[in-house]
């Protein structure tokens, strides 16, 4: 087992934050009270990013998919996103955070869009943890909008549509953030639903039992020792 002190840890960790629902229904509770609780699982794994200096950390907080849940939940999880930026925005300031949201802003209600921009343009300098919340995203939807814009920009340039990978990234989402070198879902499930279908290419994967809500510093800790257990090959030999 590496010391703490010997810990290699990955430029970008992405989670899929899963288990709200069950770990509220554990305890006789509405699925928002899950959510809810799933906020300090956020900052407990914001803390544990800025402490180790891990540069991008990006959550998955509500997918393309979870617009067909229903509508209570949906609106409480919304209002849950805009407190939650309101009230970690001294927090991000006080550490250094900058806070951006990737996803599809046009389905999202106003005064999210509103808080969104407020909490990215007030921590646009910081230059220490890249916080990314993917909200009203999915995998397929990013490389759907990437297609359309490449298209549509070689053929105002007049130009053959040639499909080049490097070309094309640039006109994902995540353009200019390195591709997640961890991935970690909580809950028990093991697939990757729908999320960065195109960046998780060669991302490590980690599955933990643990559930959204429980989930704290000590289990990301294990998540990052098993990535330092990992071979990257890059589908190349030794
Ligand atoms: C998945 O659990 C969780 C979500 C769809 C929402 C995640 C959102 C938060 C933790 C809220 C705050 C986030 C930020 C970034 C401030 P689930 O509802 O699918 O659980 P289940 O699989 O047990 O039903």
């Amino acid at each position: 087992m590496k010391e703490d002190k010997e810990l290699q840890m990955p430029t970008h960790v992405t989670i899929i934050m899963d288990g709200n629902g069950r770990w509220a229904k554990k305890q006789g509770k509405v699925r928002l009270f899950g959510h809810n609780v799933g906020v300090e699982s956020v900052r407990a794994c914001c803390e544990y990013a800025v402490e180790h200096g891990i540069k991008y950390l990006s959550l998955f907080a509500f997918s393309e998919e979870n617009w067909g849940r229903p509508q209570a939940e949906i609106d409480g999880l919304m209002s849950l996103m805009v407190k939650s930026m309101v009230a970690e925005l001294p927090v991000f300031l006080k550490q250094n955070v900058k806070f951006r949201v990737i996803g599809n802003r046009t389905a999202l209600p106003a005064d999210v869009v509103e808080g969104i921009e407020k909490t990215e343009s007030a921590t646009a300098c910081n230059t220490g943890l890249n916080l990314i919340v993917m909200l009203s995203y999915s995998g397929k939807w990013d490389i759907l909008q990437a297609a359309k814009r490449y298209a549509e920009d070689m053929l105002d340039a007049g130009k053959r549509v040639d499909v080049d990978e490097r070309g094309f990234e640039k006109y994902l989402s995540t353009y200019g953030i390195p591709d997640p070198d961890l991935m970690i879902r909580t809950s028990g499930e093991q697939r990757l639903s729908n999320y960065m279908l195109w960046q998780c290419a060669y991302t490590e994967f980690y599955f933990t039992p643990v559930l959204w809500p429980d989930f704290r510093k000590v289990d990301f800790e294990l998540a990052i020792r098993s990535f330092n257990e990992r071979e990257r090959r890059y589908g190349k030999v030794e």
